[in-house]
């Protein structure tokens, strides 16, 4: 019997997840003949009247979706269909509304891309309405659980890498502390990955305490030994230390951290600093090979879950192979980075300074 799958991408986007759209869908058309119902804007599809959603034709799936960045789903971060945002400022539950879409649309289990948040209102979702429900890991955050990687992440790397390789002549050259502020949310993966690969000085994260004279002293260490100028990458969700500021406001973007750590660098070392905030370049860029691949076997893997009867399941990446965990496990919780994991440890090897010593 032919099936209908749902696939929806949710939360922020980031590179990968047109690559990962493809993968599911030639993989239910050729392996088991089933059609996938691409659901426009996550969630948001679904409380459409008619329901936002059509179905994928895998010969309109063009090889030039891989390089494309974003989703041609569209996505949000916002509406959650069991506090829904009403113009009155009130929320309400239509809840029921996504499930009775899902009905409506004959849908047989639903393949949701996102990241922990997205995963745990869509787990509720498939609860309530007894939906089969697969998930695949997405975020530059690369704060999943139970997955060595997440679609996204290592494009975010290596745009933030290439900025500190940009930044690095100018530091050079005019003698000067250039401030990277990258995203990540709560956890630092983005920030320490990019710092040891674009061979920063100074890397601040929200998982490890620092202070700014440690850093200070640091930079003022690398000046007095003849070097000109330094690189300092900052997790935007740094500001956890008493030296740093708290979050500037409720606002949903973090920010602020980067100016701020500038300013109070050179006021403090005599040094001429400028920041350099990456925002979402870091999500929009075209996908490396690596989230190709990942988003490749994820969604390969995400179908052939469902083929065996499987669901409240999450494909995750281990050991570079394809695996899948109880969602349960993973909503509600996140990864953040090991202090004593090897990026930490390599990091302070190569003389990195993470703000908890000079
Ligand atoms: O979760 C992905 C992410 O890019 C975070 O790194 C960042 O803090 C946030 O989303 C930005 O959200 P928005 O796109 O709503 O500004």
């Amino acid at each position: 019997m032919t099936k209908r799958i749902g696939l929806l991408t949710s939360g922020g986007d980031c590179g990968g997840l047109n690559a990962v759209i493809r993968a599911v869908a030639l993989r239910a058309a050729a392996a088991y003949r089933w059609e996938v119902f691409g659901i426009r804007n996550g969630s948001m599809g679904l409380l459409r009247q008619p329901p936002d959603a059509e179905c994928l034709d895998p010969a309109r799936l063009d090889v030039a979706m891989m390089r494309l960045g974003g989703t041609i789903l569209g996505t949000t971060n916002k509406g959650d269909p069991f506090a829904f945002p009403m113009p009155d400022g009130s929320l309400r539950d239509r809840s029921q509304e996504a499930i009775d879409a899902y009905h409506a649309l004959r849908l047989d289990a639903l393949i949701g891309i996102g990241g922990d948040g997205s995963f745990a209102i869509l787990r509720r979702l498939a609860q309530q309405g007894g939906l089969p429900l697969v998930g695949i890991p997405k975020t530059i955050d690369n704060d999943v659980r139970d997955t060595e990687a997440s679609v996204g992440y290592d494009t975010a790397v290596a745009v933030a890498t290439e900025a500190l390789d940009r930044l690095q002549p100018t530091a050079a050259s005019h003698d000067r502390v250039m401030v990277l502020e990258v995203m990540g949310r709560d956890a630092g993966h983005i920030a320490i990955a990019a710092g040891i690969a674009g061979g920063a000085d100074v890397v601040l994260v929200p998982e490890i305490g620092w202070r700014l004279d440690h850093v200070v002293k640091h930079i003022a260490a690398l000046r007095a030994s003849g070097r000109t100028g330094a690189l300092v990458v900052v997790a935007e969700a740094a500001g956890q230390s008493d030296e740093s500021p708290k979050p500037v406001d409720d606002a949903p973007a973090l920010h602020g951290m980067g100016h701020w750590l500038s300013h109070r660098l050179a006021a403090a070392s005599g040094a001429e600093a400028r920041a350099t905030v990456l925002g979402h370049v870091q999500r929009g860029a075209m996908p490396t090979a690596e989230d190709r691949l990942l988003a490749a076997a994820l969604g390969v893997r995400a179908v052939d879950l469902l083929a065996e009867g499987k669901a409240d399941r999450m494909v995750a990446w281990w050991n570079r192979k394809v695996i899948d965990v109880p969602l349960d496990k993973v909503v509600g919780r996140s990864r953040t980075i090991d202090p004593d994991g090897t990026l930490v440890t390599t990091a302070r090897a190569l003389g990195i300074c993470l703000g908890d010593k000079a």
